[in-house]
C-alpha cells in the first residue's frame, strides 16, 4: 500500500481534488510566521466546504495516523496553528458564512471560518453587537477566537470568547460530529462539553459552527485618552469609572510611557500624539451607553472630577468618529513600530489586579537584572489583570529567549499568575506551562486529551510540554 497516495486519494474523496494542495501548490500563508518568514511546509492543505467534509478529512487522517492542524485567520502569536511537515492543514477559510441572525434570541449562528469583522458588521446591521473585539478583527476568524478563547479590548464588560459562545458544532478526531448548535443561555444538561473545546487550541476537536450571543447595539460612544502619574491611580481610576458610569465602561487599556513614546514617535508622520509624552502612564477608556444626549455630558463630568481628584493629570476626549480612530490608533497601530525593533519577545501574562503594580516592578527588575540594556515595552488590559510585555535584547537566539522567558515566568509564578492571559500556549510557551499549572492539573489535561484524541491526531506539539523547563514549584 502506498500510504501518501492513498491519503491523497482519501483527502480528494473528502473535499474534492481541487481543494487538496501539496508541495509547491501550498501557499506560503499556510506556513509562515507573523513576519512572513517560511516555516516547514505541511504535507497537505485541505479546504473543506462543509461539516461533512471536515468529518471526512478527519476520518481519512485517523485512518492514516496523520496529524491535523486546523487553521483560521492565522493571527495567533504563539505558533498554535503552525503545522508539522508531516501534517494536514485543515483550513476553514471557505466555511465563512453567517448562517442566521435571530433577533428574538439575540444570537448569531456562523461557520467557524467567518472573519470576526464580518460577524461584527452582520450583527450591527441588525442593531446588535458581537462584543468580542481585538486588533486582528479584520483577519482573525470566529473559529480561531473560539479555539484560543480570545480576549481583547472589551473583556472587562462582556468577558472573553467563552462568555459569548452559546453552542458549537464540532468534529472529533475520529470524525464524529457533535451537534451542539444550541441557542439557550441556560443549559445544565450534564457536562457542558463545549467549554472543553473553547480554548483548547485545536487539540480536542474542530469547531465547525457556533451560536454566539449578541447584545443591543450601543447608542452612544464616548472615548478618551488620559495621562496618569502613578500605577495605583490607574486601578483607582478604573474602579471609579466603572462605578460612576453605571456599568457602561467597556474599555480600559493602559499604556506605559515606554509604549506611548514608541508608538507616537513611530507614527508621528501619520498623526500627532493626542497628549504630550512625559507622563508615566496613559489610559484609553471607552464608554458605550444608551443615551446619546446625556452620556457624553456625564462622561465629561466624570473625567473632570477624576482630574480634580488627582487620579488623572490630563485628558483628551474624542469629538468625532475620526477623533476616536486617532485615539484607538495609539493603542492598535503598533505592528510597524514593533517590527522595527525586531527581535522582540512577547509576553501575555496575567495576575490579580491587586498584584499588578508589584508584579510589573518585579518582572521588569527580573529581566533587567539579567539584561541591563533590554528594551521593555509595556501595555495591557489592566481591568483583566492582563499585561503585555515586549522585551528586546538585540538577540533572537534560543538561549537569550529562554533566559528572558524564565525571568518573566518566575515573576509570574511568584504572584500565582498565568503565563498566558489570552494568546494561549501553542508551541511557543508549552515548555513553560509548569510555571502556571501544577502536575496534577497537567495530568488532568492529559487524561482529557487522551480520552478524546487517543492517537494524538489533533494539533500535536501544542500546549503540553515536550521537556518541561522547570517543574511547578
Ligand atoms: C493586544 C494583543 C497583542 O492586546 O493581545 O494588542
Ligand atoms: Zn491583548
Amino acid at each position: 500500500m502506498n500510504m501518501p497516495n492513498d491519503l491523497r486519494t482519501a483527502l480528494a474523496d473528502a473535499v474534492g481534488a481541487e481543494q487538496v494542495f501539496e508541495g509547491e501548490a501550498i501557499d506560503l500563508r499556510y506556513h509562515s510566521d507573523l513576519r512572513g518568514q517560511p516555516l516547514p511546509r505541511p504535507a497537505f492543505v485541505v479546504r473543506p466546504g462543509s461539516t461533512g467534509e471536515v468529518a471526512a478529512v478527519l476520518k481519512a487522517a485517523a485512518r492514516f495516523h496523520t496529524p491535523v492542524t486546523t487553521q483560521g485567520g492565522r493571527t495567533g502569536v504563539v505558533g498554535g496553528a503552525d503545522a508539522g511537515a508531516d501534517a494536514i492543514v485543515l483550513s476553514l477559510e471557505r466555511m465563512n458564512r453567517i448562517l442566521e441572525i435571530d433577533p428574538a434570541s439575540m444570537t448569531m449562528t456562523v461557520e467557524a471560518g467567518c472573519v470576526l469583522q464580518a460577524a461584527h458588521e452582520a450583527a450591527e446591521a441588525e442593531g446588535m453587537i458581537l462584543p468580542l473585539d481585538l486588533g486582528a478583527r479584520g483577519t482573525a476568524t470566529v473559529g480561531g477566537n473560539i479555539s484560543t478563547n480570545a480576549g481583547g479590548v472589551r473583556v472587562l464588560r462582556w468577558g472573553m470568547m467563552r462568555d459569548m459562545v452559546l453552542g458549537v458544532e464540532a468534529v472529533l478526531a475520529d470524525g464524529t460530529v457533535l451537534p451542539g448548535l444550541r441557542k439557550t443561555i441556560k443549559d445544565n444538561a450534564g457536562y457542558d462539553w463545549k467549554h472543553l473545546l473553547i480554548g483548547s487550541e485545536g487539540t480536542l476537536g474542530v469547531v465547525t459552527k457556533a451560536v454566539l450571543r449578541l447584545r443591543p447595539a450601543p447608542r452612544s460612544t464616548s472615548t478618551a485618552l488620559l495621562s496618569l502619574a502613578h500605577f495605583d491611580d490607574a486601578v483607582r481610576l478604573l474602579r471609579r469609572l466603572e462605578g460612576d458610569m453605571g456599568g457602561t465602561l467597556s474599555t480600559f487599556e493602559l499604556m506605559w510611557d515606554d509604549f506611548y513614546e514608541l508608538i507616537t514617535t513611530a507614527n508621528a508622520d501619520k498623526r500627532p500624539a493626542p497628549l504630550p509624552v512625559g507622563s508615566s502612564l496613559y489610559a484609553l477608556v471607552e464608554v458605550l451607553g444608551a443615551d446619546p444626549d446625556n452620556d457624553p455630558v456625564r462622561f465629561e463630568q466624570v473625567l473632570a472630577s477624576v482630574i480634580a481628584d488627582g487620579l488623572a493629570t490630563d485628558a483628551v476626549i474624542a469629538q468625532s468618529g475620526a477623533d476616536r480612530e486617532r485615539l484607538w490608533a495609539v493603542r492598535e497601530d503598533l505592528n510597524e513600530a514593533f517590527a522595527n525593533l525586531w527581535p522582540l519577545f512577547a509576553f501575555d501574562v496575567s495576575v490579580a489586579v491587586s498584584d499588578m503594580a508589584a508584579f510589573v516592578a518585579d518582572a521588569k527588575a527580573s529581566v533587567l537584572s539579567r539584561f541591563p540594556d533590554a528594551r521593555l515595552i509595556t501595555y495591557g488590559h489592566i481591568g483583566d489583570g492582563n499585561l503585555h510585555l515586549m522585551v528586546g535584547t538585540g538577540h533572537a537566539d534560543h538561549d537569550t529567549h529562554h533566559a528572558v522567558d524564565v525571568a518573566v515566568f518566575e515573576a509570574v509564578q511568584r504572584f500565582g499568575g498565568s503565563i498566558s492571559a489570552e494568546h494561549g500556549i501553542g508551541s511557543a510557551k508549552r515548555n513553560y506551562i509548569g510555571y502556571s499549572r501544577a502536575p496534577s492539573e497537567l495530568a488532568l489535561m492529559k487524561a482529557i486529551k487522551s480520552a478524546i484524541d487517543p492517537d494524538n491526531i489533533l494539533n500535536p506539539g501544542k500546549i503540553f510540554p515536550d521537556q518541561p523547563e522547570k517543574p511547578h514549584g
